[in-house]
C-alpha cells in the first residue's frame, strides 16, 4: 500500500457540473465526510466548463447527498459545503490548470504543507482524459509530494483504443498514482467475497469443479435506457457491465488464493485467472432487445429519438464462459444482464452438484446465492428433514440477510464512498491495473466485433418489464442450472416448499 493523502490534501473534481459528480462524486466525499472519514481540512475544488456561481455549484452538488441522521446531519452539509468551491476553466488550455496550481499553493502555504498531496478525480468522457491528464501534469502536479488520479470507465472502447488510451497515460502517470474505478468493486458484497471464499473452510474446500455444477452472475435493472439512450447505442450491455462491471466480480469468485491482502498479490491473482479464460464462443450467446411493455405504458428501446431507427443494439444479453485451470475446468459459468427487466436485483448463484442418488428418491441441489443489491445476502439452500413424522424432505435456507443481522446504524459505505477512501488510503486493490484491463479487453473485443457485426443474429425482443427474453431457461438448462423452485421456492422462506422423499 502506498501513503495515506495528508490532512492538508487538495480534491479536484474535473467534470463538477455533470451527472456523475453530482450524483455520485459528491455525494460520496460528503458521505464520507459525514462519517468522519475525510478530514475537515481538505479543500475541494468543482472543476468545469459551464458558468456556475459557487452557490449553484453548491445547491446542485447538494441535492443528492445522503443524510444518515436528518438532525445531525443536516449542520455537517454546512460544513462540508464550506470546504467545497466551484472554478470555472476549459479543459483543452493551461489557463484554468494554472489559476487551480494558484489557489492550491495558496491554500497549501496557508497551512504550511510541506509535502502537498493532491487527488484529481475526472469525472469525464474519456475522450478528454489524455487532454486533462497531460494539462495537470504540466501544470498542477504536487512536486516532492502525493498526486493520485482517478479516472472512470470507459477505459476504451475496444482493445486497440484502450491501449491507445494506457499508451498515452503511461508516461504521464505511474499505475501507482493512477486509480480506475470500476464501481462493482466497491460495493459491500464484492469486497466480501474474499473473505467469504478464503475465511471460510467450509466453502474454500468447495469452491471447484468437484463440487459446483454451475455459475451465475445475474444483473437486472427494471428501468430502460431513458435519457441515455444515444450514448447507450454506441455501447451495448455487454459494454456497458458485463466487460467491467460482471467480469471483476467473476474474477473474485474464480481467482486463486492470494499470498496476502496486499493490493499487487490481489490483482496479480485476478490478472491469472483471467488468462485462463477460454476465447468467448459467439455461438454460446442470448441477445436481446427490449420493446414496448405489455400495457404499453413504458417505451421500447427503439421508441427513444435518441437511439438509431433501426438499431440492432443489445439491451439483454447472456454469456456462457468456461476457464481452462485446474479449479475449473469444465464448469459452466454464465453471464447475464439487461436493462427493463422486470426488476433490479444483481446477485451471484453457485449450484452445487447433486448427491449421490440411494437413500433418497428425490432430493435438491444445493445453491448459494450472493445478493450484491439490493438488500445484501447470502443464502445458502439446504435440504432438511420436515420436522415432525413426515418423511419428506423440503428445501430450505441459511440466511445472512444483512438488514436483519446487522443494526440499522450500521453504516455500509456506498460503493463510491468505499473507492474514494481507498484511493485517500492508497489502497489499490480495488481499482483496476493496466494488465488486468488489458486482458479482459482482449477476452471481450472478438465478441463485440461479432456482435456488432453482420453475422450476429437478430436480438430477440423482449417486453420492458417482463423477465427477458423467451430463450434464458433452455439457456441457463443448457449450462447446467437445474431449477429447484418449479414456482414454488420463495427467499426468504415462509412456509417448506419444493419438497423431496426419502
Ligand atoms: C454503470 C452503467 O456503469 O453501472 C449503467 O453504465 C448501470 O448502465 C450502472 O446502470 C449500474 O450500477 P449500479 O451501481 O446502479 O448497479
Amino acid at each position: 500500500m502506498s501513503s495515506p493523502l495528508g490532512k492538508y490534501t487538495s480534491i479536484v473534481v474535473f467534470g463538477a457540473s455533470g451527472d456523475l459528480a453530482k450524483k455520485k462524486t459528491f455525494p460520496a466525499l460528503f458521505g464520507l465526510y459525514r462519517e468522519g472519514q475525510l478530514p475537515a481540512t481538505v479543500k475541494i475544488i468543482g472543476y468545469a466548463r459551464s458558468k456556475l456561481s459557487d452557490e449553484e455549484f453548491k445547491k446542485r452538488i447538494s441535492e443528492h447527498f445522503k443524510l444518515r441522521n436528518k438532525d445531525a446531519d443536516a449542520s455537517k452539509v454546512e460544513e462540508f459545503l464550506k470546504l467545497c468551491s466551484y472554478h470555472q476553466g476549459a479543459y483543452d488550455t493551461k489557463e484554468g490548470y494554472e489559476e487551480l496550481a494558484k489557489i492550491i499553493g495558496e491554500y497549501e502555504k496557508e497551512n504550511n504543507v510541506e509535502q502537498p498531496s493532491r487527488l484529481f478525480y475526472l469525472a469525464l468522457p474519456p475522450s478528454t482524459f489524455t487532454e486533462v491528464a497531460d494539462k495537470l501534469k504540466e501544470n498542477v502536479y504536487a512536486d516532492g509530494g502525493l498526486t493520485r488520479i482517478i479516472v472512470e470507465k470507459p477505459f476504451g472502447h475496444d482493445l486497440e483504443s484502450s491501449r491507445e488510451l494506457q499508451k498515452n497515460l503511461a508516461p504521464l502517470w505511474t499505475e501507482e498514482e493512477l486509480y480506475r474505478i470500476d464501481h462493482y468493486l466497491g460495493k459491500e458484497m464484492v469486497k466480501n467475497l474474499l473473505v467469504l471464499r478464503f475465511g471460510n473452510e467450509l466453502l474454500s474446500g468447495v469452491w471447484n469443479k468437484n463440487h459446483i455444477k454451475s455459475v451465475q452472475i445475474s444483473f437486472k435493472e427494471a428501468f430502460g435506457t431513458e435519457g441515455r439512450g444515444g450514448y447507450f447505442d454506441t455501447i451495448g450491455i455487454v459494454r456497458d457491465v458485463m466487460q467491467n462491471h460482471l467480469l471483476q466480480v467473476l474474477t473474485l469468485l474464480t481467482m486463486e488464493r492470494p499470498v496476502s491482502f496486499d493490493p499487487e498479490a490481489i490483482r496479480d491473482e485476478k490478472v491469472k485467472v483471467l488468462k485462463a479464460f477460454e476465447p468467448l464462443d459467439s455461438d454460446d450467446l442470448l441477445l436481446g432487445q427490449y420493446t414496448k411493455s405489455e400495457d404499453g405504458s413504458k417505451p421500447g428501446y427503439l421508441d427513444d429519438s435518441t437511439v438509431k431507427p433501426d438499431s440492432q443494439q443489445v439491451t439483454y444479453a447472456a454469456l456462457g464462459l468456461k476457464i481452462s485451470n485446474e479449479r475449473w475446468d469444465g464448469v459452466p459459468f454464465v453471464m447475464r444482464a439487461g436493462k427493463a427487466l422486470d426488476e433490479s436485483k444483481v446477485e451471484i448463484r453457485i449450484q452445487f452438484k447433486p448427491v449421490a442418488k440411494g437413500m433418497f428418491e428425490e432430493i435438491q441441489r444445493n445453491e448459494l446465492v450472493i445478493r450484491v443489491q439490493p438488500d445484501e445476502a447470502i443464502y445458502m439452500k439446504i435440504n432438511s428433514k420436515i420436522p415432525g413424522i413426515s418423511t419428506e424432505t423440503s428445501l430450505t435456507d441459511l440466511d445472512l440477510s444483512y438488514a436483519t443481522r446487522y443494526s440499522k446504524d450500521f453504516w455500509i459505505p456506498e460503493a463510491y464512498e468505499a473507492l474514494i477512501r481507498d484511493c485517500f488510503l492508497g489502497n489499490h486493490s480495488n481499482f483496476v491495473r493496466d494488465d488486468e484491463l488489458d486482458v479482459s479487453w482482449k477476452l471481450f473485443t472478438p465478441l463485440l466485433n461479432f456482435i456488432e457485426s453482420d453475422k450476429a443474429p437478430k436480438p430477440e425482443g423482449y417486453a420492458y418489464g417482463s423477465k427477458g427474453p423467451k430463450g434464458l431457461r433452455p439457456f441457463l438448462n443448457k449450462h447446467g442450472y437445474v431449477f429447484s423452485d418449479e414456482g414454488t421456492y420463495q427467499w426468504p422462506l415462509t412456509t417448506p416448499s419444493v419438497k423431496g422423499k426419502i
